[in-house]
C-alpha cells in the first residue's frame, strides 16, 4: 500500500455552489485514492445536516440571514470536520470535506482547525465553478431529485426551491482567491477551463492531472479478455501463447458484437496489450469494426517471474513457499522477478487516466490481472478484493459510469455460435462469485 508519509495526512476541500458535482468529484476522488492504496473517505457535511436537523429543510433554512439556522449548519460543518480529524488520526490517509464552503472566513476556520490538530497537514482545495444553466439543471434532476431533502414533493417544487437554495448560497459565495494562500484547483464549467495555484508533493500534482481528466459525458466502457489461449488451455500463467481455434473463433464473434452494439459507429477508442493473444483478438475486431486500436505494454498480463509458464499445480510443487505466500496474500505477493497486483495497479493507472479522458466509447481488450484491475475501479471494489474478482473469458463487461454509480451488463458471448447472453444487474449481483484459487 502507497503511503502519504508517516505524519503527513491530506484534506481536500470542496468548494462552490450547490449543484456543481462537488458530490460526484469527491466520490471519484475518493474512489481513485482508494485504488491506489491510499485509505480515503468522504464526509459529506449534507448527511450530517439531514441527521441532525432532518430532511424538511426548504431553501429558508439556507439564508445566510437565517441566523438560528446558519448556526445549526456550521455545527454540522464543524461535526463533519471533527469525524474527518479522527479518521485521519486512527486510520485514514486522505480526508474528503465535500460542503460547499463558500466563504473564506469557513475556508480559514477550517484551514486553522487542521493546523492545530495535526503537526502536518497538507490540504488541497476543489472548487467547482459552472455557469451554464443546462448543466445546472441537469445535475439537480440527476442528482437532487432523489435525495432524501425532497421526498414526497414533487420535481418541479423540488426543482424550483433548490434554484432557491443555490441563490441563498450565492448571497455569500466567495470564490477561492490568491490572497487565500491557500492550494487549489479551480475546475470550471465541467474542465472546460482549469485553474491551479500552489501545487505541493507528488499527490497533488497527481490530483491535478487526475481532475484535468474528468468529465461527466456518459459514453460506455467495454472490457474483454482476449479469446481463449493455448496456455489457458493448459492451465500454464504468463507466455505469449497464441489463441486456439475456440480464442479466434470468439474473437470474430466479438467483432461482430461489437458491430451490432455500436451500431456502425466507428467513432471510439481502443486499448489493447502488446501480448499475441491480445492483438490478435483485437485484429478480429477492428477488421470488421473498421477502426484503429492502441497497443500499450500497460496493459500487458501480470507478470509471473519466474513461474512463467507453469501450471497452478507446477508452481505448487516447484515453489510451495511462492505458492503459499501467493494463496496467503495475492494481492501483496510479488512473483520472484515478476509483479504483484500492487505493481498492476500502479502500471494501469495510466490507462484509468486515458479512459476517464475519453468521451467516445471505450473497448479494452487485455487479460485477466489487468481487466481485475480496471474492473475494481469502476466498481469501488476494496483493494484486497482485486485478485479475486471474476472476469471469465468469453465476455464482454460493458460499463456506464453515471453520477454517483456504474451501471453494468456483462454479455456472455458463444464463441462458436456467436450466440449472446444478457446478464443484467441484478443477475449479475446474484451470479456473481469470486474465485477462490
Ligand atoms: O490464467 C490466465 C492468466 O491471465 C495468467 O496469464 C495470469 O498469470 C493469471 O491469469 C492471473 O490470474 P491470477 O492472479 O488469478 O493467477
Amino acid at each position: 500500500m502507497q503511503e502519504l508519509g508517516k505524519q503527513q495526512k491530506m484534506v481536500i476541500g470542496m468548494v462552490g455552489l450547490p449543484a456543481r458535482g462537488k458530490t460526484y468529484i469527491s466520490r471519484k476522488i475518493c474512489r481513485y485514492l482508494n485504488w491506489m492504496g491510499f485509505k480515503s473517505k468522504v464526509f459529506n457535511i449534507g448527511n450530517y445536516r439531514r441527521q441532525i436537523c432532518g430532511t424538511d429543510c426548504n431553501s429558508n433554512f439556507f439564508d445566510p440571514g437565517n441566523k438560528d439556522a446558519s448556526k445549526a449548519r456550521d455545527e454540522c460543518a464543524l461535526l463533519a470536520l471533527n469525524d474527518m480529524i479522527n479518521y485521519l488520526r486512527n486510520e485514514g490517509d486522505v480526508s474528503l470535506y465535500d460542503g460547499t464552503n463558500t466563504t473564506k472566513q469557513r475556508r480559514k476556520l477550517i484551514m486553522e482547525t487542521l493546523q492545530q490538530k495535526f503537526s502536518e497537514v497538507q490540504v488541497f482545495w476543489v472548487e467547482s465553478i459552472c455557469n451554464d444553466e443546462d448543466v445546472i439543471l441537469r445535475n439537480i434532476q440527476l442528482t437532487k431529485l432523489n435525495n432524501p431533502d425532497y421526498v414526497g414533493k414533487s420535481s418541479d417544487e423540488a426543482t424550483q426551491d433548490f434554484q432557491q437554495r443555490i441563490e441563498q448560497y450565492a448571497k455569500v459565495y466567495e470564490p477561492i482567491d490568491m490572497d487565500e494562500n491557500i492550494s487549489f484547483i479551480k475546475i470550471i464549467d465541467i474542465g472546460n477551463d482549469i485553474m491551479i495555484y500552489n501545487i505541493q508533493g507528488f499527490l497533488q500534482s497527481k490530483l491535478v492531472s487526475y481532475l484535468m481528466n474528468l468529465h461527466i459525458y456518459p459514453r460506455p466502457i467495454y472490457l474483454s479478455r482476449h479469446g481463449e489461449s493455448q496456455y489457458n488451455v493448459g492451465h500454464k500463467v504468463g507466455g505469449d501463447s497464441d489463441l486456439t481455434q475456440t480464442g479466434l473463433m470468439y474473437a470474430k464473434q466479438l467483432g461482430k458484437y461489437f458491430v451490432q452494439e455500436l451500431e456502425g459507429n466507428r467513432n471510439i477508442k481502443m486499448f489493447t496489450s502488446t501480448m499475441q493473444r491480445a492483438l490478435r483478438t483485437s485484429n478480429e475486431v477492428c477488421e470488421l469494426l473498421g477502426v484503429e486500436y492502441y497497443s500499450l505494454k500497460a496493459l500487458d498480463e501480470i507478470n509471473p517471474g519466474i513461474c512463467d509458464g507453469l501450471t497452478y499445480q507446477q508452481i505448487a510443487d516447484k515453489f510451495p513457499q511462492d505458492y503459499e505466500e501467493r494463496k496467503m496474500n495475492k494481492l501483496t505477493y510479488r512473483y520472484p522477478r515478476g509483479e504483484s497486483y500492487l505493481d498492476v495497479i500502479s502500471r494501469v493507472e495510466q490507462i484509468i487516466f486515458e479512459i476517464e479522458r475519453s468521451r467516445l466509447p471505450v473497448i479494452v481488450i487485455a487479460h485477466q490481472a489487468i481487466l481485475r484491475c480496471l474492473y475494481a475501479y469502476f466498481h469501488e471494489h476494496e483493494v484486497p478484493e482485486i485478485p479475486k474478482l471474476n472476469i471469465p473469458l468469453h465476455q464482454v463487461i460493458k460499463l456506464v459510469p453515471a453520477a454517483y454509480y456504474c451501471k453494468e451488463t456483462r454479455i456472455k458471448i458463444d464463441p462458436m455460435t456467436g450466440h449472446w447472453e444478457i446478464q443484467d444487474e441484478a443477475t449479475i449481483k446474484k451470479v456473481k462469485s469470486f474465485l477462490d484459487l
